[in-house]
């Protein structure tokens, strides 16, 4: 599968080699007889049949002909176009294969490239870039780098394109009508969801007064508008503190914890409302606070107690092993600043290992090492490690040790059998790896005491 930023890449080429096209047939036609800016010169005229033939570097063609390009080894070919007249309209082809004598029956031409298929096309790259997942930030800005390039491709040709705060505002405006029916608001979060990645883009969102209108999907009656209003707050908040804040003004934090405790909601909808309650509280000691204060951990355990299948039990015990990192990285942060003892002074209020101890998730975590899914085992592990220096006792009291000990079992012979095939880092190795680790932690406590 191409990954986006390769398909980024190539749109931008197809872009560019079509603006090549459009100057050099302007070239063609203006100064077919008198052409100085061509680097070599070539005397010889070129005459132009039904058939492809070559045009030599720097020779001069007619107006009004059929030129294609050869991608694989360069070079430009041109014929009279199909009727045997030329015409003024240019007919722009890319030719994968020059060397194809035959004509490409008229399906088959690929790469002829109008401007709504351009915008088709940037379209259609949106899209498929909301589709990719999990990107870091610096992915989303060198991406959007690519965007704004194109953008500045559509300007030469003083097209307008939408700005981004353009488009949300018209979003936000499907979201309001009472005319749009489940499908187009849908459509709408959906776009949106992909606008708010970015992180102006998010804070414009509450700038225009559209939050309060995703907000409110969350009450809609239509389960997958639920669902995608809390994907697309989610990412908009998402290691953005300053969306953070703004979603916790806006109440955030009791509407999405609603939604999570209610048994009635459909799974699909709670495990977006999880996605999203992460993004509001990490890096966010306030919101923790917050969610302590309403008594949202204890909503969190019963949620994890009650019948919600798997995902979303590890999903809640990666919310708690994230809460737990961060205070551990913050706490080894070298600097002493302002924002770092506001944090702490922050953090200090929440009993966080407390709670974790007290709410029996050292049980439920060793627990949770039963599944036969690697992706959550792993999750499991490293929360074992994180919150190692809570539970150590109660870890060892309900049966970590035998647990991890028939999970190395299985990861050895699956590791060596990877390495067999040759693939010495494999994930099994990995995973191998991580229970050893985790089995010296049990046995031995941590090797340093300043790694608490
Ligand atoms: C959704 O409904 C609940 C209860 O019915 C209400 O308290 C809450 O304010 C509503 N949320 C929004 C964003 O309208």
């Amino acid at each position: 599968m191409l990954s986006v930023l390769d398909v980024l890449t190539n749109q931008k080429c197809v872009f560019v080699l079509v603006l090549c096209l459009v100057v050099f047939s302007l070239v063609a036609s203006t100064e077919s007889m008198d052409n100085d800016d061509v680097e070599e010169d070539n005397d010889e005229p070129f005459i132009p049949t039904n058939e492809w033939q070559q045009v030599k570097p720097g020779q001069a063609i007619p107006s009004g002909l059929h030129v294609k390009m050869d991608l694989s080894n360069g070079g430009k070919w041109a014929k009279l176009m199909d009727d045997g007249k030329t015409s003024q309209k240019s007919s722009l082809q890319l030719a994968p294969d020059a060397n194809k004598e035959e004509e490409p029956a008229p399906n088959d031409i690929k790469g002829t490239y109008s401007i709504d298929e351009l915008k088709q096309s940037l379209k259609k790259m949106k899209q498929e870039k909301k589709e990719a997942s999990k990107e870091t930030s610096e992915d989303i800005k060198s991406k959007f780098r690519s965007m704004d390039e194109i953008r500045k491709d559509f300007d030469a040709l003083n097209l307008h394109q939408e700005t981004d705060v353009e488009v949300m505002q018209r979003l936000i405006a499907t979201l309001r009508l009472k005319t749009s029916d489940v499908k187009e608001k849908l459509a709408a979060l959906q776009d949106l969801e992909y606008y708010v990645h970015q992180i102006d883009n998010a804070v414009d969102l509450f700038n225009i007064g559209g939050f309060g209108d995703v907000l409110k999907q969350l009450n809609n009656t239509d389960a997958s508008l639920r669902e995608e209003a809390a994907h697309t707050i989610g990412s908009a908040i998402q290691s953005n503190p300053t969306a953070q804040i703004k979603a916790y003004e806006n109440g955030l934090l009791t509407n999405i914890l609603r939604l999570i405790s209610d048994s009635q909601q459909p799974i699909p909808v709670r495990k977006k409302c999880l996605y999203c309650l992460s993004a509001l509280l990490r890096h966010f000691p306030y919101a923790q606070l917050k969610l302590y204060e309403n008594g949202g951990f204890t909503e969190l355990r019963n949620v994890y107690h009650q019948e919600v299948g798997e995902t979303i039990k590890i999903k809640i015990i990666q919310l708690l092993n994230d809460l737990v990192t961060e205070r551990q990285t913050t706490l080894l942060q070298d600097e002493d600043t302002h924002d770092k003892k506001e944090k702490l002074k922050q953090y200090e209020r929440l009993p966080l290992a407390k709670l974790i101890k007290e709410d029996g998730w050292c049980k439920a975590i060793v627990d949770a090492l039963q599944t036969d899914n690697h992706g959550s085992r792993e999750m499991v592990l490293q929360a074992i490690k994180s919150i190692y220096p809570t539970c150590s006792q109660k870890f060892l009291e309900h049966g970590a040790m035998d647990a991890v000990l028939r999970i190395k079992m299985e990861y050895k012979t699956l590791s060596e059998e990877e390495i067999s095939s040759n693939d010495p880092d494999g994930y099994y190795t990995l995973m191998h790896n991580l229970v050893s680790e985790v089995i010296g932690l049990l046995k031995n406590g941590p090797k340093a005491k300043d790694e608490l």
